[in-house]
């Protein structure tokens, strides 16, 4: 199986918000991240609109060419947004309005009824879902009773780890997960934090088919360039399969 990299643009919105401008936008970085490999183009929708705005979903909406990810929180706001646009895959994320970014996985278990209807409704449109989780595998298995295509494993507490020791411990977390999910029938991706020194061995996972990405690729593309950012991070996941 080969693995995928969706490019995450909420960052080329950050720029642009950090002065209320026009520029840059999302849609030329996205169709740059296609010339450069992406496969996928992935957006957060906030519900405090802070970087991706309503007018974004709809450009690229109509813009990308390959499938479209739309990562938003679990409510009936952001379902009647992914009605209107019908992104390839919704991906529902916990959202906290101070946080700086998604700081942990949804809890699949606690908010069981919740999401119940909100997987539901999305999937009676015809939209699939992807529960973004942390590598656990009570939360693969309630995500799996949850009816969820797919899971994103969180990869924040990876890329954080201090030592070697952990990262190795956290590492075995996310096989685990991604085998237990793949066995359960569900697709799996993986995604937060993940840069150019840390992505092979999560790109090595077998089981992990996607990639989701986004500050350090938008980072090195203020330096580099995006198409060249791209094609950097996916000759990286590439080689790590090999
Ligand atoms: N996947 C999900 C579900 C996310 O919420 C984010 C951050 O918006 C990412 C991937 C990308 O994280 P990063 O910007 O740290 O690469």
């Amino acid at each position: 199986m080969s693995i995928r990299l969706g490019v995450n643009v909420d960052h080329v919105a950050t720029l642009r918000q950090a002065r209320r401008a026009v520029y840059p936008d999302p849609a030329t970085a996205a169709a740059l991240a296609e010339l450069g490999g992406a496969q996928q183009i992935t957006l957060h929708l906030r519900e405090d609109r802070r970087h991706i705005q309503d007018r974004d979903v709809r450009v690229l909406r109509d813009t990308v060419q390959t499938p479209l990810n739309l990562e938003m929180a679990a409510t009936a706001e952001m379902v009647k947004v992914a009605y209107e646009h019908k992104p390839n895959m919704v991906t529902l994320v916990p959202e906290r309005r101070e946080e700086l970014t998604t700081e942990g996985g949804l809890d699949a278990n606690s908010q069981r009824e919740s999401l119940r209807k909100i997987v539901k409704n999305l999937k009676d449109g015809d939209l699939p879902v992807s529960l973004f989780i942390d590598p656990d595998l009570d939360q693969v298995r309630a995500s799996h009773k949850l009816d969820a295509n797919q899971v994103e494993l969180h990869t924040g507490r990876y890329c954080e780890a201090r030592n070697q020791k952990d990262r190795q411990a956290e590492l075995i977390r996310l096989v685990d997960a991604a085998k237990a999910a793949a066995k359960l029938g569900m697709r799996v991706a993986a995604g937060h934090g993940l840069n150019y020194q840390n992505v092979q061995p999560v790109a090595a996972i077998a089981e992990i088919e996607e990639l989701n990405i986004g500050h350090s690729i938008v980072a090195r593309a203020v330096l580099v360039g995006f198409e060249r950012a791209v094609r950097e991070m996916v000759e990286l996941m590439h080689a790590a399969r090999r």
